[in-house]
């Protein structure tokens, strides 16, 4: 069954580890992710972009699909099902079909029209026992092939988000989504600080996992962070373990072509990289 995020994060919070948040794009993934919580031991979310929710036919179907894993893989640890990144309008379709936690980004909005979408949302959430995460401060990322830094958020800012009673806080502190350039200055340590002084006991996210040094994730987590959102790098073992399997030619050797044989190294790529995030985050053994 699937749980909101809530109380996985406040046990986050309070052990002072973070509960990865891992991005599904079809059943492989959905797979893999939620047996290497199991095997880990661990509590862990599913997070499901817009355009995920797109390919995979509809969060509708993404809820069938998981619920259904859920089910038949024997899967005892929490599992929460959030949307990542939503629009308003998303967040509403997504609470109708069945997510058990749901993201509003309104940072690109003005502030106070931030703040009014959240606010309608905490009540609807609320209602139901959805989790919600809002967002202050845009998380950077490439676009058109130009890679923005992420913005620091203001930490009044995100008092005022906070206070609304969302479940987490996304606070930009400088990250960005993709591959990080060379050119990348870190993460803002000051401005996670100064949130985390002002948000309090709220579980506080960290978005765009992929390639942040174990050191700053550590620190992250030691100041507040609970929930680390992890996509690009899943993407990018599976890709090479596909590559190194078409490569070496297995894909010609006898029934090497089935799917099921050919999306294997991928698979296992993808839990390698989800056990290895889940021991860095501390959430092993925390089911
Ligand atoms: P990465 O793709 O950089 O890991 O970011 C994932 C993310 O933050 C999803 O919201």
């Amino acid at each position: 069954m699937l749980v909101s995020a809530n109380e996985m994060l406040k046990k986050a919070k309070a052990g002072h580890y973070a509960v990865g948040q891992f991005n599904i794009n079809n059943l492989e993934w959905t797979k893999a992710i939620l047996l290497t919580a199991q095997e880990c031991n661990s509590p862990v979310i599913l997070g499901v972009s817009e355009g995920a929710g797109k390919y995979m036919c509809g969060y509708n179907t993404v809820v069938g699909m998981v619920n259904g894993m859920i089910k038949t893989l024997n899967i005892t640890v929490p599992v929460a099902l959030h949307l990542d990144h939503g629009s308003y309008e998303a967040a509403l379709k997504c609470i109708e079909d069945g997510f058990s936690s749901v993201m509003f980004d309104g940072s690109h909005y003005p502030i106070e029209e931030n703040i009014e979408k959240t606010r309608a949302l905490v009540k609807l959430t609320g209602e139901k026992g959805i989790s919600l995460e809002a967002e202050v401060g845009a998380i950077g990322g490439e676009e058109d092939g130009v890679i923005g830094m992420g913005e620091c958020a203001d930490p009044d800012e995100c008092k005022r988000i906070a206070d609304l009673g969302v479940t987490m806080l996304a606070a930009g502190i400088g990250n960005i989504h993709g591959k990080y350039p060379a050119n990348w200055k870190g993460l803002s340590f000051e401005t996670l600080a100064a949130v985390s002084e002002k948000v309090g006991d709220m579980p506080l996210v960290l978005n765009g996992g992929t390639g942040i040094p174990a050191d700053l994730i550590r620190k992250a987590i030691s100041l507040g962070v609970s929930k680390i959102n992890v996509n690009t790098e899943c993407q990018l073992a599976f890709a090479a373990a596909t590559r190194s399997y078409i490569e070496a030619g297995k894909d010609l050797e006898g029934k090497g072509f089935d799917p099921r044989k050919l999306l294997a190294p991928g698979v296992e790529a993808i839990k390698a990289t989800v056990r290895e995030k889940m021991e860095l985050f501390g959430s092993v053994g925390k089911a």
